[in-house]
Parts: C-alpha cells; structure tokens; sequence
C-alpha cells in the first residue's frame, strides 16, 4: 500500500496537460487545451484539457477525469497502479507499506524472476542483431518470413544460440543466480548430468508480455525440421507465469482493443505478429490452447465484442468450437471467421493489407451460434441420432448466454435453420438451464451475472453520461448498492450535489445568535443537508447520502478549527497584539473538489468529475448570469434557490399524489378518506406556501 502522503504528493505533481500529452497532442485554445480522444476513434478534436481543473473530459465519449483516472484508462490499471505509474513519471519514491518477512520473500522473488526475465529478453534481442549465428539463422529466418525490422524490434523477437549453455553462462557471468534462471525456466538442470542448460536453445525468441508490458515467458520455435522436437518450447509455469492467465499480445494490442471496441482472437505468436504488421493491431492469442476464463476476463475489460479467427482447416475449425461456449457465458457477443482453406490469420494477413483484411472479415463474419450450427449440420447429414446429439449440443451453447433476448432470437434462428420447432429447442434450453443452476456454486463460480449489471446513476431528465460508467471491482467491493435506481428528483438531487463537491467548506451564512450572542458559521454541506432534513427530505441514492455525509464530517473539523484561530485573534486583539494565522493554515484547509475528485472511491471520484464539469447547474436555467459574475460570490442566493426548487418539486409532486388519493376515494365513495386527504393536501398546500415565502424572504433579505 502507498501511504497518503505520498499519494498526496502524487497528486500534487500530476499536472493534466503534462500526463495527457505523453498520449495525446494537444493544442491551446483559449484557457483549456483541445486534442483526438484516445478512447475512442475521434475524427475531430473531442478531448479537451483543463489545466485550472486539471481534469480532462471527451466531449464525444464522456470519457475522462483527473490524471490519475486519465492514466488507468489509458494504461489499463488500477487506482494504485496508476499512482505508482504516475510516481514514477515525475520520480516520486513511493513508500510502500512494510511488508511481513515471508510476503517480503515472495516479492523479491518475484522481482527477480522479473528482472532474470527482463535481461534474457535483451540478451536474445542482442544475440538476434549481433551474434554471427544469431544474424545468420535467426535473423534470416524472420527476414525470410517476411517480419519487417521494425515489427521484429516492437514484439522483442530474439535469437537463444545453439550453444547449450550459451544464456546460463552468460548470466553467471553478469552475477543473475542459477537459482533464478531455474525458477523462471530460461534454464534447467539436466537429468543425464545434472548440468544447467539453456531451454531455448538454437530456437527463435517470443517474448510474452504482461498487460502492462513486463515480459513474464518466453515461446521459442524451432528452426530445423526435426520431427521429434516439438515445434515450440514455452517457459513452465512459475511463481510470476500462469499460461491461462496470459494473452500473447495483449500488452501491444490494449489501445487498440479499446479504440475498435472489439477484439481478435487468433491462435498463435505469428498471427499476432503479421496481423500486426498489415496494420491490424486489436489481436491476441491463446497460445494454441483452449481459451481460460481469466483470459476472456482480460479481454471483456477492454471490449465485449470478440471475434474468432481460425484457420480453414478441419483442426482449425474444432479449436474455434472449443471454448467459445466460456465467450457465450461470459456474455461476449462473438463472431467466427473462417480463413480460406489453407491459410491462417498469419499467412493471410501477409497476402492482404488492413483494408483488404478487415473487408474479408465483414463478408465472411458469422455469429457463433449460426456458424456452429451451420457446421453441424453439415456433419450430421440426415442421420437422425446426429440430428438430436446436434440439438443438445446447440442448446448448451445458447443456454449459457445471460442476456434473455439474445436467447430468444438465437432460439428462432435456430429453429428455421435446423428445421425444428422453436418450442422444442426452447425447451431444451430451459432443461439446460436449469440444470445448470443446479451445479454447485462452484462450479457456476464463473458463469456470468443475468443482465442486471451495475448501472451508474441516471438522470432522467438528461441523456445518459457514458463518463459516468464504473468499473465495480476496480478497487476492490463496489461500496454502493449498485442496484439503487435515483429518483425522479435527480436533476435536483445532483444540482445540489454539485454545490457540495464544488463549495463545501465555504461558509454560506454569518449571524450572531440573537439570544446566544454566540457566533453562527454555516457552512454549505450542512445547511443542504440541514435544509433537506427539516423537511423530511433525504437524496435517494446511498452515493449521494455519502458525498454529503462526508463533506459536513469535513466541514465540521474544518469549522472547528477556524473557531480555534477566531478565538485565538481575539485573545490577541484583547492583548494588543498582532496575531498571524499558522503558515499552514490555509495551506491544510479543507479543499472539496480535490478531495472528492481524488476520492479513492471511484463511483464518488467519477461523480465529482462530472459534477465539477460544469452539469446539473440548475442556476443556469434559473438566472441569466452575467458575464463577469462569479457563482461564488453569489453562493448563498444560488443554494438557496436551488434548494427551494427541489423542495418545490417534491411537494408539488406529493400534493399532485394527493390530489389523486382524493379521486380514488371519491370514487370508492370513502367520506371519510376523502376528507381525511383533503386536509393533507391542504396541509401541503400551506407548506408550499410557506417555502414560496420563506424562499423569497432569504434571497431578498440576502441580496
Ligand atoms: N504452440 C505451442 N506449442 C506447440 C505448438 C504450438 O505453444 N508445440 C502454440 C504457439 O503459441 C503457436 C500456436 O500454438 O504460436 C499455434 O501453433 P501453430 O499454428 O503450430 O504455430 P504458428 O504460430 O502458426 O507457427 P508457424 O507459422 O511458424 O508454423
Ligand atoms: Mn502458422
């Protein structure tokens, strides 16, 4: 963990136009910056930079936020991450939290095994470009596949010589410790005479990098035809490696996969690469083995539309039926394309530029379910027990997937391609289901959610925000019941919202108690909250309830400690002298937009992005501001008038309810409940006089 001074540290560093452009080139105009957004394929300047906010925002997209949030889209991390990200850009040592001896032990193993990992890549890379054997062989061999240079340079493609202890020789010699080329399997004892050799020898190198681009394996293909050797050797399995946790080409293909929303799927190292090199750069492998949930999982984060590419072979095609039912399950919309027959992604993609491909792609793109049961169908023929094995086998696949109406449009295509009524494959589909929901929750661990995903708050008066989608489990629990629905008052909800984000901390009144003579400060957290109170009147969402507890508990110290300096002033007046505040003073005052938009919490700090944004400003609608005027100065008239407006609106709603209660019991012939919601609406009539009033009162009286 980073302790907060350094995380305050960070933010203080973090300047939003110095972190945006390491990714985006920006352009001044006016007092904010405008540059393409890189999340999602602008074609004109959407993104813009504030450096007074230090935030930024798509105009387009929604996407955006503050550095930190701009840094875990873009890198794909999380909070912290992010943090440790930034310290590093602007040299920030962070201090990590002390770890236990044994977690200590894991970590520097792990680093270890991380740095070994990282010299071997340079080391094949070296061998690749400057060893004579390295050149002649591995070189010629990617130069005659037709890798460019730059391509070669960008995957970190290498040479491990034939010699076979070429690597353990050299990294004895650069000090690494056998006991981590073991660990890491670049090298491992011999069962004939227990001496270290290289694993990869007189292969070619493909590095296999992380998501964030550390390299974690090593893939190498043989050269020579040699029957009895397997054509590739991978790194086993270790303390930082897990072959189904890892995507090769994820590390390159992320921005890419974000900006297409969408996702190729191919089975090996080359496709990758010469995709890649035709210009296709949203692709990743399995690896040649069936796809894990944990890879599907990384993928989703990016993109939920996936398409499969396999080779126009019999193998091919039984590979791409594998695993794809986890792709269903997991609620990815995933599409298969068959390759001409004898061609894979990798050989295709070297015969047919970015253009030529992807217009392959569109033509040839099934939807899986049609794809597998057009496939089937084929292979069963007329024979009739294949028939029925075939229907089983389509049902599974469509039961699995979460989402009702795709069920139910797959289950009629279905039916009119296999000629079979859509009732009986419906039934089928729910036998399967239900069985299904009878495994033991572990094994259902990783089916998906039905659709009901977390919804971010939505405003009903105004077009959904995509800027205010939020990844659950980013940070560990969602801490808000994801389920709340806001209220019909949301508008209003959120225009007072933005007063507490913005203000909160500023003292909105100042008056001497009549009978106390004491001093009343209030501040503008509480007196909402105070305000809404009075009347019985509380924000509908949990988010909301916490954004306003915690800016009045602020509030509270924040006014405790001015109360202290006042005192301290009169005392001093009292004696003569001068008093000056503590340096510090204001310096450690409580400051609302940073700290709700660097909340650790990423539903409040993604709320506080919008809000700081400049939406939900009822004041807006209700004056017209004048140009100069400044909505500080004028604080108090405005949060008043938005409060009465929200009261308003909630009592014209009840009185409008009531008014229909006394229709029902008029028609239900009740006198009594008649006269009985007649005196109700009467009472809230007057209570909406009395607000009208009162209202009016306060902003002439404050004017
Ligand atoms: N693979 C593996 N081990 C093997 C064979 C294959 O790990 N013994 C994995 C590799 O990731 C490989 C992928 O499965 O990239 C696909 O295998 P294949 O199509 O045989 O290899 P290609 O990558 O197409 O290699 P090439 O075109 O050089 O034959
Ligand atoms: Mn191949």
């Amino acid at each position: 963990m980073i302790d907060q001074a350094t995380i305050d540290r960070i933010l203080d560093a973090a300047d939003i136009v110095d972190v945006v452009r390491d990714y985006v080139s920006l352009r001044k105009q006016g007092v904010n910056y405008w540059g393409l957004c890189p999340f999602h394929s602008d074609k004109k300047p959407s993104f813009s930079v504030s450096p007074a906010k230090n935030i930024c925002k798509c105009f387009s997209c929604g996407e955006g936020g503050t550095p930190v949030h701009f840094i875990m889209k873009q890198e794909s991390l999380n909070y912290f991450d992010a943090l440790r990200h930034l310290a590093k850009k602007y040299n920030i040592e962070i201090q990590e939290r002390e770890l236990t001896d044994k977690e200590k032990l894991r970590q520097s193993n792990r680093e270890s095994m991380f740095i070994v990992n990282n010299w071997a890549q340079t080391y094949f890379t070296d061998q690749l470009y400057k060893h004579e054997e390295g050149k002649r062989i591995g070189y010629s061999y990617f130069a005659q596949r037709g890798f460019r240079d730059d391509i070669i340079k960008k995957f970190q493609l290498g040479y491990s010589l034939e010699k076979r202890d070429a690597l353990a020789q050299e990294a004895a010699r650069k000090g690494y410790k056998n006991e981590y080329l073991e660990s890491t399997g670049l090298s491992y004892k011999s069962d004939k005479d227990g001496k270290l050799t290289d694993r990869f020898r007189g292969r070619v190198i493909f590095p296999v990098h992380t998501l964030s681009g550390k390299v974690v394996a090593f893939g190498g293909r043989i050269l020579k035809k040699d029957a009895k050797a397997a054509k590739y050797v991978n790194s086993p399995e270790s303390e930082i490696y897990s072959k189904s946790r890892e995507l090769y080409g994820i590390f390159f293909a992320k921005q890419a996969i974000q900006k297409k929303n969408h996702c190729f799927l191919v089975e090996g190292y080359t496709d990758v690469i010469s995709m890649h090199q035709a210009g296709i750069e949203n692709v990743v492998a399995s690896s040649g083995t069936a796809l894990t949930i944990q890879q599907i999982r990384l993928i989703h984060r990016f993109t939920k539309n996936i398409t499969v590419l396999y080779d126009g072979d019999a193998a091919g095609i039984k590979a791409a039926l594998r695993g794809i039912d986890l792709l269903l399950e997991e609620g990815m919309n995933v599409k298969v394309v068959l390759l001409p027959e004898g061609e894979d992604p990798d050989s295709f993609a070297r015969k047919n530029n970015a253009t030529g491909f992807t217009e392959f792609i569109k033509n040839n793109e099934v939807d899986f379910i049609r794809f597998k049961t057009g496939l089937l169908l084929k292979e069963a023929g007329n024979d009739p027990i294949k028939l029925s094995e075939l229907v089983k086998d389509i049902t599974k696949s469509i039961a699995v997937i979460p989402d009702e109406i795709i069920r139910v449009l797959y289950i009629r295509e279905c039916s009119s391609m296999m000629n079979i009524p859509e009732a009986t494959i419906l039934d089928e589909v729910k036998k399967s289901r239900e069985s299904n929901s009878e495994k033991s929750p572990s094994q259902r661990k990783y089916t998906s959610q039905p659709d009901n995903q977390p919804k971010p708050p939505v405003d009903p008066g105004q077009p959904v925000d995509p800027g205010l989608s939020i990844e659950p489990g980013q940070q560990g629990e969602p801490s808000f019941p994801v389920t709340e629905k806001p209220s019909v008052f949301n508008k209003y909800e959120l225009a007072l919202l933005r007063y507490v984000v913005r203000y909160a901390g500023t003292t909105l009144f100042e008056y001497t108690d009549p009978e106390t003579e004491e001093e009343m400060v209030i501040k503008v957290a509480e007196y909402i909250q105070a305000e809404l109170a009075r009347d019985d009147i509380f924000f509908s969402l949990s988010l909301y309830k916490q954004i306003l507890k915690e800016a009045v508990e602020k509030e509270a110290i924040q006014k405790e400690k001015e109360a202290v300096e006042k005192q301290r002033e009169k005392e001093a007046e009292a004696n003569g002298i001068e008093y000056t505040r503590p340096a510090d003073f204001d310096k450690d005052k409580f400051n609302p937009q940073r700290y709700f938009l660097y909340h650790p919490d990423q539903m409040i700090s993604k709320l506080a992005v919008e809000l700081i944004n400049d939406r939900y400003e009822l004041s807006k609608i209700h004056y017209k501001h004048k140009e100069q005027e400044r909505e500080e100065d004028r604080l108090p008239q405005f949060v008043v008038k938005d409060l009465f407006t929200f009261k308003h609106a909630f009592i014209q709603q009840q009185i409008e309810e009531s008014g229909q209660q006394i229709q029902d019991a008029i028609t239900r012939n009740d006198e009594d409940g008649v006269f009985r919601l007649m005196k109700k609406k009467k009472e809230l009539e007057d209570i909406r006089m009395i607000l009208s009033k009162e209202a009016g009162d306060r902003i002439i009286m404050k004017m």
